[in-house]
Formats: C-alpha cells, structure tokens, sequence
C-alpha cells in the first residue's frame, strides 16, 4: 500500500531543511514541577519496563526500526487517542509501552488527546473534559514524560485546525468518501444522522500529522488509510504549491504487532463495549472483571490462539505481565482449570499494575498538575503548527 520508502534522515534543527524548518523546531522547555511524592518518570524509572510486545511488522516496519535505532533523534512521532473513556490493558500493550519505548529510545513523541475527534460519534456522550484529564493522566502513569514528549489537546491548536481548509481543496469528496471508516460509518446511518465533521475527520487527522510535521505515525490497521490520505495531501499540497522544493514529508506509518489481547467476552475489546481491564481499576474490580471472563470446559490449560481464543488470550495477558512465554504460563496452571487460570491472570494484572496505578492516583488527585502538563503541551504544539502554517501561507501566497 505505501511505496517501501526507507526514511530520509531529517536532522533537527536543521536550517534550511524541507523537513523541519528551523521555525517549527521548538525546543522542549523544562518539566514542571509537580509536587515532590510523585515521581515523575525517568528512562528505566518507575513505569514498567517493556517486554514482549515491542515488536513491530516484519518488512517495511523493520527498515523503520532500524532507522529508529540508529538516528532516533531524526524522527517526530503523533500518536493519539479519542477521550472517550479510560485507558485499558489493550491500549497499554497494544500503544502505550510502544510510545514510551520511542520516547526512551530518543525521538520527539507528541501524543495528541483527539477530542474533535469525539464529537464525530452519533453517541458522543457527556464528560469530555474529564476524560481528557483522565487521559493525561493514564498517559503519565503508563511512562510518557513531559520533560520530553509533547502531550496536547488538538482543539487547543488554532494553527492546526486552520490547516484542514486547504488540505480540504486538495481532495474530492469522492476520495473522501472512499475512506473505510467514512464508508462504514455512511452505510450505518445512510447519511442521514452523519455529520459533516465525521464525513471529513480523516482530513482533520492529516492536519494533526502534518501540522505537527510528525514523519511517523505508530497506528493499528484500522488507521493506515488515514495516514495514506495524509501522504496524498502532503504529495498534492507539494505538487501544486511548491514543486521546486516539497514541503511536506509524505510520513510514514509504523505498524506494531499489538499483542492479541480479546476482550473479556471474547469479543473484540474495546472501551464502549466494557470488556476490558482499565488501567485505573482497583484491585477489586479487576479481580471481579476476570472472574466474569468467558473461557471454556477444557480443565487442562493450553496456549492456543486459534482454537481457544478466550483461554489464550487469558495466558497471553498473564504472560505479558509476568514477562514469560505464553506456553510457559499455561504449563504452570496446567490442569488447574479456569479458576486457577483466573486467580492467575488477576494476580500478575494487579501486580504489573501496581505501581502504574500508585502513581495514576496520586496524578489524578492533582488536577492543577494535569492541567499544567496538558497547557505547556498545548504550548508547544501550538509553536510548531503556528509554524508550519505559516509557511504554507507563504507557500500558497497568501502571506500579506
Ligand atoms: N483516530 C485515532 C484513533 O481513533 C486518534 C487520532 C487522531 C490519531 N489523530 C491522530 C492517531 C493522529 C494518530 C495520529 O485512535
């Protein structure tokens, strides 16, 4: 789907550089301060250390980490997530241990709250601000730094919501309409009850990207047609606007192999559904979650990903928390049936959790703080897509 491009090096700063221009470059200021019980996070400090779900796609992934490694500083990585609810287990082994690894490893990570993005669903429901307060603070708790990453609001970043009007002349509605998740969300509703901001969301994205000059984007499947429109608007917006010298960098998308995690139904898991762990469950309440977990008969219990999905997936959460082989785990319960394979699975949750969670209380009970991480965040996204904008302004003619 996207040509094998192995990522041209953009050195920061770098004057007179197409890929970032010295006015985007904003160095990081130093961290807040927040009071001293909470530790902030520090590489190899606190947050749990990732184990076995780094791995990325195999082929064109590998080039990438490959680059990552050996010029980490060259890459400005957005990720981001939709406020609409807490963060669960799958979103921490699926992304989050991914993006503190790439924090760690050196690159300007910026994890973007997507709440615009929100007020796309039919059923977008009410506490917006909490849940993104709430983000933040699952954010920190899992490992993101803000003496080093950029967290920020996208709503906050007048620049880059001004981005989407030319990157809207730049495609057809047609085009737009071919977007997967535009066409799923077309054919549920006939249009009818769809909003115009949903129909244009995956533009909306491609100013996140672009705005931010961000030239890798860690997503799931799901997302690589939008990071594919990005790479036609920043190649059109190129074409048409500055052919001697291309402004944009068409980025790249970096696929990890999210471990698969199923939710506790066996479904697939996802927030709105409510089959997943929280980060921020109690003890209690995880252990009540994975005893409603569906398993199966069977009192032996085996690693066996396509023919006992829920079991399988049980192991793998307790493998990952205890840093093992899934085969190992399943060895260890053996015959003990699903009530051996649950108090196991409870067990290595809430004890991996356990000091994320420590710190995710205390952040949580320092609502000034979150605030403070967010606006200095918002700060520095906003210098950097003030930037961009204003050399497409100048790009388009339109600097008066
Ligand atoms: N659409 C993404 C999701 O639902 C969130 C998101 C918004 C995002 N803007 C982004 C992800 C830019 C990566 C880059 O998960």
């Amino acid at each position: 789907m996207f040509p094998s491009s192995t990522i041209t090096t953009c050195p920061r700063p770098a004057a007179g550089s197409t890929c970032f221009p010295p006015e985007t470059d904003i160095p990081s200021t130093p961290a807040i301060r927040h009071g001293e019980d909470v530790p902030r996070s520090r590489p190899g400090a606190g947050a749990p250390r990732p184990p076995l779900a780094a791995a990325v796609d195999p082929g064109e992934s590998a080039g990438i980490e490959a680059e990552l490694r050996r010029a980490p500083r060259s890459f400005r990585i957005l990720t981001g997530d939709r406020p609409t609810g807490p963060l669960h287990l799958g979103h921490y082994f699926g992304t989050l241990q991914n993006r503190v690894r790439l924090q760690d490893l050196g690159a300007d990570v910026l994890v973007l709250v997507a709440d615009y993005q929100v007020i796309t669903d039919r059923d977008a429901g009410a506490g917006l601000g909490a849940h993104v307060l709430g983000l933040v603070a699952d954010y920190l708790a899992a490992g993101i730094d803000p003496g080093r990453a950029t967290i920020f609001a996208h709503s906050q970043v007048s620049a880059l919501n001004q981005l989407m009007l030319p990157f809207l002349s730049l495609l057809s509605v047609a085009e737009v309409g071919r977007n997967p998740t535009v066409r799923e969300e077309f054919s549920a509703t006939g249009g009818a009850t769809m909003s115009a901001l949903m129909f244009t969301y995956p533009v909306h994205q491609a100013a996140d990207i672009l705005a931010c000059r961000a030239n890798l984007v860690p997503v799931g499947k799901d997302q690589l047609p939008h990071v594919e429109l990005t790479r036609t608007i920043a190649r059109r917006f190129n074409e048409r606007y500055s052919p001697a010298r291309p402004f944009f960098k068409p980025p790249d998308p970096l696929l990890g192999v999210a471990p698969l995690l199923l939710g506790l139904d066996g479904q697939k898991m996802s927030k709105s559904r409510r089959n997943s762990i929280p980060l921020a469950a109690t003890e209690d309440e995880t252990a009540r979650l994975i005893k409603a977990a569906r398993t199966d008969a069977e009192r032996r219990i085996s690693y066996d990903p396509a023919g006992r999905p829920e079991v399988a997936s049980l192991v793998l959460l307790a493998a990952l928390c205890q840093r093992r082989a899934p085969a190992d785990v399943a060895a260890d319960i053996g015959g003990g049936g699903a009530a051996r394979l649950k108090a196991t699975v409870t067990e290595s949750v809430n004890e991996y959790l356990r000091p994320l969670r420590a710190r995710r209380r205390e952040l949580a009970a320092d609502r000034p703080y979150l605030q403070a991480v967010l606006r200095r965040g918002n700060d520095r996204a906003s210098a950097v897509a003030a930037g961009t904008l204003r050399s497409v302004h100048e790009l388009m003619h339109m600097a008066y």
